[in-house]
């Protein structure tokens, strides 16, 4: 009779992946207060003990008696003793854990997925592509390359949203421009007192309408996106025909929904990968073997 055998993976997983810890929470900082259509957005900074992790990963996070959801770590895993969960109250329970005040408690599990292959682009420019609460994923990278800023050329983050008030981090860009990263917004409304004003530069319309200002070099140059499945899609087509980006130098984390978060349930499988284990990072070249980004498509 042949011995039940685990993958490394699997194994990996197994010691943080199933097994909730309870932390504290240090501090609520509210980010996008709720007004009209717009829901709150809540950044957690938790207590991080011996978790570590790699950028664009994710924790499952729980409150009791509401349930669990997956939810990327926005810090990078380079700087400090904390991490951070920026949170959207998208449902009941991103509601509640949004809510969670200094001192309370949460479950995380993790970290789980991939995350992004950071070393593998070092001495490339780089481009993030960031779409409303997708800047979430993409700022613990941003912070990670921006404390070995010596090892990447051109830094460029581009983050769009519906309204201005919708942007995430604004407490944060002077940090990032000071720091050498080329800032650009986009909205898809806003009043002509927010398109007036010269910095960061801006445009109403799609994220993509700010490509044709980038002047990049693709032979040097490597994106990563998080975003609505439309901006994903619209993005990496015109990255790869409009400006000559190769697929595999274009990074998509995608946001599927997910139950168990560590290969079990079946609720994230897109053909035949496991976005909570295989991703949520995929490759552009990967997403089109695998023939679609995410349904409809
Ligand atoms: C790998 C990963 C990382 C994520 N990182 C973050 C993050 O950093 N910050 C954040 O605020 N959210 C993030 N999400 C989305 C977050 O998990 C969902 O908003 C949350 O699960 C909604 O659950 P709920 O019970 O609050 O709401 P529900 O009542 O279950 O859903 C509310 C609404 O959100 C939609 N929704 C539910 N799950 C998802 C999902 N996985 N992706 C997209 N839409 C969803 C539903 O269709 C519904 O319209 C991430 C999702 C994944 C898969
Ligand atoms: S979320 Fe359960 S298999 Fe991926």
């Amino acid at each position: 009779m042949s011995a039940l055998r685990l993958e490394p993976r699997a194994l990996a997983a197994a010691a943080d992946g199933y097994r909730p810890r309870l932390v504290r929470v240090l501090e609520m900082r509210p980010e996008i207060e709720a007004r009209g259509a717009s829901r709150p957005v809540t950044t957690l900074v938790l207590e991080r003990g011996d978790l570590d992790y790699r950028p664009g990963q994710f924790l499952e996070a729980s409150v009791f008696g509401a349930g669990e959801v997956p939810i990327s770590i926005s810090s990078p895993p380079g700087l400090a003793d904390t991490l951070c969960l920026t949170v959207r109250a998208a449902g009941l329970v991103s509601s509640m854990l949004a809510r969670t005040p200094a001192g309370g408690r949460v479950s995380v599990r993790g970290p789980l997925g991939n995350g992004f292959p950071l070393e593998e682009h070092e001495g490339r420019d780089v481009l993030f592509v960031a779409g409303g609460i997708g800047l979430a994923p993409l700022r613990g990278l941003l912070w990670e390359m921006l404390l070995r800023r010596e090892r990447y050329g051109r830094i460029v983050l581009l983050h769009g949203a519906r309204t201005p008030h919708d942007l995430l981090y604004g407490w944060q860009w002077a940090q990032w421009q000071d720091a050498g990263v080329e800032l650009m917004l986009s909205v898809d409304a806003a009043g002509p007192d927010w398109l007036a004003r010269a910095e960061p530069p801006r445009v109403i319309g799609f994220l993509t309408a700010l490509f044709p200002r980038l002047d990049l070099d693709p032979g040097r140059t490597v994106a990563f996106l998080c975003g609505p499945p439309a901006m994903i899609h619209i993005a990496c087509g015109d990255l790869v025909h409009a400006r000559g980006l190769r697929p595999e130098r274009i990074l998509v984390t995608l946001e599927r929904h997910m139950k168990c978060g560590v290969g079990k349930c079946g609720h994230c499988v897109v053909v035949d990968r496991y976005v909570c284990m295989d991703g949520p990072v995929f490759r552009y070249d990967e997403l089109i073997a695998m023939n679609r980004i995410e349904p409809p498509w």
